[in-house]
């Protein structure tokens, strides 16, 4: 992958030019170094959304030429969806919701965890709402980690012969949120499916990564299940998807019921839609789907091999000036020749200073914003600080 050339993407975006106060009275154009949290909005989102709202209008029931309309972009939202992570209609289904936590959530009340099958195999590196759903539904085992943070795969292996038959589900995710370690996630689903197991992907910060193939259900390496969350992918509109097995969704109750959910209602019986009505409960947000979907485009336009070669420029002269900074250490990988094998998330604390006063002087004084904390990982966090449970309390 070459280094150069750097093309100009900051034209896609808005609000790149916008200007930020600074603690002495002046100020200069503001830096968003927080994008594993939240990305800004692509301006094909902003003008996909201005030109949707002179037609948006009620989806599904309504009979009106603007509800027809708006139903049709908001299917046709799903099926662009579906086909930017390699989903298939025939095995597939994509049910809309708010994010990457919804999505999750809904999976673990949804999946029956009570057979025999209980186990969720799990991570040490997972944001807090692919590990929480799971600890409030069912037994969560988790591999370990390499002291750098990288999932054990020997862990892996030995957790999932160890639990056989047991575990129900592998839950881990693409990429970390903090590291931006990438999970080989088509060769664990390869050995999960041989364990019987089915697999999921948090793919909250793959999604806007790197191209995503779910594959066919017959093929050992597919994915069952992945999440995704639009304002990530610079489409904060408020929705995120949950793309998974069809037949799973075919069978029980969905976990919110209302509106929207059903075929038919009498007073002592109830039959539920066909996924994906079943488990979307109320009006849905249309508007936030028709913003994924313009994302999405925008995405496959530049082209996610392009994204990810842009990245790992970026990613390699962050790490190349980082590590000539004395007393600054970077977490994780800091080696700028490995930038394309990575996300462009880098971890840092400065031996001299207090992680928040560093965040707080990068924003008050030089309109950069960072993050500083956890990253709703504090198992993660724990372990590349090298601190024990009780250290950290
Ligand atoms: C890896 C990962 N998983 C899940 C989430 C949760 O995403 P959301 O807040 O959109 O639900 C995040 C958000 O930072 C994340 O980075």
């Amino acid at each position: 992958m070459s280094n150069q050339p750097l093309i100009d993407y900051r034209p896609l975006f808005v609000g790149l030019d916008a200007h930020c106060p600074l603690l002495d009275g002046s100020s200069c154009d503001y830096t968003n170094l927080d994008n594993a949290a939240s990305t800004p909005a692509l301006k094909a989102v902003q003008h996909a959304v201005d030109d949707f709202l002179v037609y948006y209008s009620s989806v599904h029931r309504g009979t009106g030429f603007k509800s027809q309309l708006s139903t049709h972009a908001y299917e046709q939202a799903r099926q662009i969806t579906m086909e930017f992570v390699g989903a298939n209609p025939a095995d597939h289904t994509c049910i809309f919701g708010k994010n990457t936590t919804e999505a999750i959530n809904k999976l673990a009340r949804r999946l029956p965890l009570d057979g025999k099958r209980k186990v969720v195999l799990s991570t040490g590196m997972e944001h807090h709402s692919n590990d929480l759903p799971w600890r409030a539904t069912t037994q969560v085992v988790y591999v370990h980690l390499t002291p750098d943070g990288r999932l054990d795969e020997d862990d892996f292996d030995s957790q999932l012969s160890r639990y056989a038959e047991q575990v129900a589900l592998v839950a881990l995710t693409g990429a970390s949120n903090v590291t931006g370690f990438l999970n080989p996630i088509h060769r664990l689903a390869e050995k999960a499916h041989a364990a019987g197991a089915m697999f999921m992907v948090d793919c909250a910060q793959l999604a806007p990564h790197r191209k995503i193939g779910m594959l066919p259900l017959d093929d050992p390496a597919h994915l069952d299940f992945i999440s995704i969350s639009a304002h990530k992918m610079y489409a904060p509109f408020g929705t995120g998807a949950l793309i998974g097995r069809k037949d799973v969704f075919e069978h029980g109750d969905p976990d919110m019921t209302g509106g929207g959910t059903v075929e038919i209602v009498t007073l002592d019986n109830v039959v539920w839609s066909e996924p994906p009505e079943r488990d979307e409960a109320g009006s849905p947000n249309v508007v936030g789907a028709i913003a994924m979907a313009a994302a999405i485009r925008q995405l496959e336009a530049v082209g996610m091999s392009e994204v990810t070669r842009h990245e790992a420029n970026l990613t390699r002269y962050a790490l190349e000036k980082l590590t000539t900074i004395q007393g600054l250490r970077v977490y994780g990988d800091a080696d700028p020749s490995n930038a394309e094998n990575r996300l462009g998330v880098i971890p840092l604390q400065l031996e001299s200073a207090d992680h928040f006063l560093v965040a707080a002087i990068l924003g008050y004084e030089f309109g950069i914003g960072v993050r500083s904390g956890c990253f709703c990982a504090h198992p993660y966090i724990l372990h590349l600080l090298g601190l024990s449970k009780e250290e950290a309390s």
